[in-house]
């Protein structure tokens, strides 16, 4: 079994600040880690839950992947993240297992992790990202 955890939720939003606001005021969750990741375009809040990550997800331009889902979709869940303890095995066992992958080799993620997403097509139309933290990873 290659997947040892949930990554992470990952919740496409228009409005960061208004969606951290109603989490805190729904759940009492607080943000962990704060990111923005101009390679993917997005701005990101991580609030912990247990060993996993609610992931709130917000375009920081009308090109980014994540303003044209919005737009396309509306506001909501946009993909999953498996934890696992070697993103390139992960990855090579799901091309192998028929997957579609958007990254064709592990790529740097937010908060230290190396990361590498999968198309939905072929994956029972879940965005799968897959995710391995690195010792510097918090
Ligand atoms: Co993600």
């Amino acid at each position: 079994m290659l997947l040892t955890e949930i990554d992470h939720v990952a919740i496409a939003v228009r409005d960061l600040e208004a969606a951290i606001d109603y989490y805190a005021r729904a759940f009492g969750a607080t943000v962990e880690h704060r990111e923005i990741v101009e390679s993917d375009g997005v701005e990101e809040a991580l609030l912990k839950v247990a060993e996993s990550y609610i992931q709130l997800l917000t375009p920081t331009s009308e090109t980014s992947p994540v303003a044209k889902a919005i737009e396309k979709r509306g506001e909501g869940l946009h993909h999953i993240g498996y934890r696992v303890d070697d993103c390139g095995v992960a990855l090579d066992s799901m091309i192998a297992a028929g997957a579609t992958a958007i990254d064709k080799a592990p790529r740097p993620g937010s908060r230290g992790t190396t990361v590498a997403f999968i198309h939905p097509k072929g994956s029972f139309g879940t965005l799968i990202e897959l995710v391995q933290e690195n010792p510097a990873a918090h």
